[in-house]
């Protein structure tokens, strides 16, 4: 029987309080903005989860494809013995990394959702009963405490969430992961990689509406949480490649003027027709803009991997 230890560094009510703060900064500032981190409730998550079943929301097949050629060199290359991963959402594509890695004493998974932590490690559990999995429910951003698991350690960072996080915040991010790792340890960064804008657009704009259902969940939750009242069918989803910064821009557009109330924090704000609340960006990269973000935080890029088409990319790199 292996252990599973589940260990929150959110207090209880951070939720409570991160969100208000951050509802209300974003409500009041102009242009109006929320955090990305607010998508991810359960339903949040399940609908992301659907997300990346879409056939055009390629960056999930395309990182799979290169964990799936690559994991037996990255086992070789780091060793690791545990595998810490953040904003891990299912820990579905990381099976292969975990199979392939002969030595694993101990698998990390770290996330704000406690829904998909809990079901992530209930299904790698119950096909891998001997795997110690020690989740963590944290917030990525605000200086991880890694528990005292066997090195080498592999930190992952999956998925190109990296690219929602705005260039300051991932300069900051990447330092504080620096701080994590000790010589022999590794970091393993995937990011999705500038392309086509049509094909990028669709890519956060489905046919079917379930990234437009995705968008409108942070509204779903500001409801709930905060007694807002939120019509989600008033506002539209609109997702915009900002050719200049290189990032996809996911925003709510207000069908028409309308105010809306949010009591628990004694506010009220309007939005006039046609006013943009800006959700997200997804920041698309070069090779060498990784390689040179990983060198200020102090990391050195030893392997550059992309799936066949070019479309995404896991690099592997280390403390310099
Ligand atoms: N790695 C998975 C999931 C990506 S979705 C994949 O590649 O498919 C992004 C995940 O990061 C979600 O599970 C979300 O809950 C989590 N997340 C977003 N912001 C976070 C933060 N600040 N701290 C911790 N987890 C975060
Ligand atoms: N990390 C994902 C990405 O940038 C998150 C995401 C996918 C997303 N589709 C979305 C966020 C739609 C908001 C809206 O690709």
């Amino acid at each position: 029987m292996s252990p599973y230890l589940l260990t929150r560094t959110l207090p209880e009510d951070a939720t409570g309080a991160a969100l208000r703060a951050d509802v209300l900064h974003g409500l009041t500032r102009t242009p109006k903005s929320l955090p990305p981190k607010w998508f991810y409730d359960a339903r949040g998550s399940a609908l992301f989860d659907e997300i990346t079943t879409l056939p055009e929301y390629y960056p999930t097949r395309a990182e799979r494809e290169i964990l799936v050629t690559r994991s037996g060199e990255i086992a070789e290359v780091t060793g690791a013995r545990t595998l810490v991963e953040l904003g891990s959402g299912s820990s579905e594509k990381t099976r292969h990394l975990i199979d392939a890695l002969p030595a694993l004493h101990t698998y990390v998974p770290v996330d704000v959702s406690e829904s998909a932590l809990t079901g992530a490690a209930n299904t790698l559990l119950a096909e891998r009963p001997a795997l110690n999995v020690h989740a963590l429910i944290a917030d990525f951003t605000r200086g991880l405490a890694l528990p005292g698991t066997p090195g080498p350690r592999l930190v992952a960072f999956l998925g190109g969430t990296i690219g929602n996080l705005l260039p300051a915040e991932r300069a900051a991010f990447l330092t504080s992961v620096r701080g994590l790792l000790s010589p022999g340890d590794a970091l393993l960064l995937g990011t999705d990689l500038v392309k086509d804008e049509s094909v990028l657009v669709s890519a956060y704009d489905d046919g079917t509406g379930v990234t437009a259902a995705f968008n409108k969940n942070v509204l779903h939750v500001v409801n709930r949480e905060l007694g807002a009242d939120f019509d989600p069918d008033a506002f539209a989803h609109v997702a915009v490649w900002d050719r200049d910064q290189e990032w996809i821009e996911m925003r709510l557009r207000a069908r028409a003027a309308q105010t809306v109330k949010v009591p628990a924090l004694d506010l009220a704000v309007h939005f006039e027709e046609g006013e943009d609340l800006r959700t997200e960006i997804s920041a698309k990269f070069r090779e060498e803009v990784v390689k040179s973000e990983l060198a200020q935080a102090g990391l050195s890029l030893t392997h550059w991997w992309t799936d066949e088409r070019g479309r995404f990319a896991l690099s592997l790199s280390t403390p310099a």
